[in-house]
């Protein structure tokens, strides 16, 4: 069975993807699969990678798709490399049986290379169209969880016209929220854009920031709690979806929120895993994580966001389709601890885009 492990991509979490690659490549089960390394560089050439697992942040470094020396390619069916225009990506990649595409954000985990792949007639590990793409817009993920009748905090949706053309009442409907918020690129992920705003003049500068990532930006009220995540699995055949055992995300760097230097720099989060719940309470959690992941329709793995409020409150803060994906990485610890080792974690869900 050839196995396409994709990463990179043309976005602000490729090194995210790339650490999480690094991981899938060291424990693939290589007697069982044919392993295909596939970098997408950050504008977007695609390259036969090097089979490494040593993709890391080095001395704050973020690591990145190499593409000098490589061929641009994708293996045809009798196994040699060829040269590749984009336009030849989707019949090249019907070489493989199955793509696993540890990758993260825009063009990546928002539909499109899962179009791609649709297009192409090859089946690939994770969500479909539909479900990476609300999962990735965090206004259309809100309502769709909103309409399955799942807790959500409040929020303003901040369109591109309206902020250039009509920012006096976009204001306005943001300070309704009351202080402090969080603006947030509506598309994007790892916390890349994210600031907190406690004044209408960090607000515009916080506006500004996530619109360098995203023209659509979100702002939501801030709500105060203790982080929990859950991870939710496909069954296998007719089976049931599984959720996890709950975890709860520390921030122990000393940064004021779950913020990207929090959630890879070494050191700076502690997971602890299960959860210090009362066991209704982790029931609740694992109930309502399943219900997020069926409200969207997803397939193969999601990571359910939690926060859960000193006065008993479970909202949800989002799903995630292609959570981050390292040995490490909360999903595959949680899984860890609930019995599914991260190389088995990585086989089921190959073996669940087979099925
Ligand atoms: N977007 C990152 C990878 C996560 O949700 O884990
Ligand atoms: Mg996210």
């Amino acid at each position: 069975i050839r196995v396409a492990v994709v990463f990179g991509g043309r976005n602000s979490e490729h090194a995210v993807s790339l650490m999480g690659a690094g991981s899938v490549l060291s424990v693939i089960d290589r007697e069982r699969y044919e392993v295909v390394p596939i970098g997408i560089a950050p504008d977007g050439r695609w390259v036969i990678a090097a089979d490494t697992q040593s993709y890391a942040i080095e001395d704050g470094a973020l690591p990145v798709v190499d593409t000098s020396g490589s061929a641009l390619a994708i293996p045809p069916g009798d196994g040699s490399l060829v040269a590749l225009d984009p336009g030849d990506i989707p019949r090249s990649i019907g070489a493989v049986d199955v793509v696993f595409p540890v990758m993260h954000g825009p063009f990546a985990e928002d539909g499109t290379i899962q179009g791609l792949l649709e297009m192409a007639g090859v089946r690939y590990v994770g969500s479909g169209v539909l479900a990476s793409a609300v999962g990735m817009d965090k206004a259309y993920m809100k309502a769709v969880l909103n309409s399955a009748g799942l807790p959500v905090g409040p929020f303003v949706v901040v369109a591109d016209r309206a902020w250039r053309t009509d920012r006096h009442r976009v204001l306005k409907e943001i300070e309704e929220l009351g202080w402090p918020v969080f603006v947030k690129p509506a598309r994007a992920g790892s916390s890349q854009g994210i600031s907190k705003a406690s004044t209408p003049e960090e607000l515009e500068t916080a506006i500004e920031f996530a619109r360098e990532h995203d023209p659509k930006v979100l702002v939501e009220a801030a709500i105060p709690g203790r982080e929990i995540e859950c991870a939710v699995l496909q069954g296998l055949g007719d089976e049931p979806p599984a959720a996890s055992v709950p975890g709860e995300v520390l921030v122990t760097g000393g940064q004021e929120f779950f913020d990207f230097e929090a959630k890879y720099y070494p050191d700076q989060m502690a997971l602890r895993v299960p959860a210090d719940l009362p066991e209704e309470v982790a029931e609740e959690i694992r109930a309502m994580a399943v219900r997020a992941y069926e409200a969207l329709g997803c397939e193969g793995l999601s990571r359910v966001d939690f926060f859960y409020t000193p006065d008993g409150r479970l909202i949800l803060n989002e799903i995630n389709t292609m959570p981050g994906f390292t040995s490490l990485s909360v999903a595959p610890q949680l899984w860890a601890a609930t019995g599914l080792p991260y190389p088995e974690l990585v086989d089921r869900l190959i073996q669940l885009a087979l099925q």
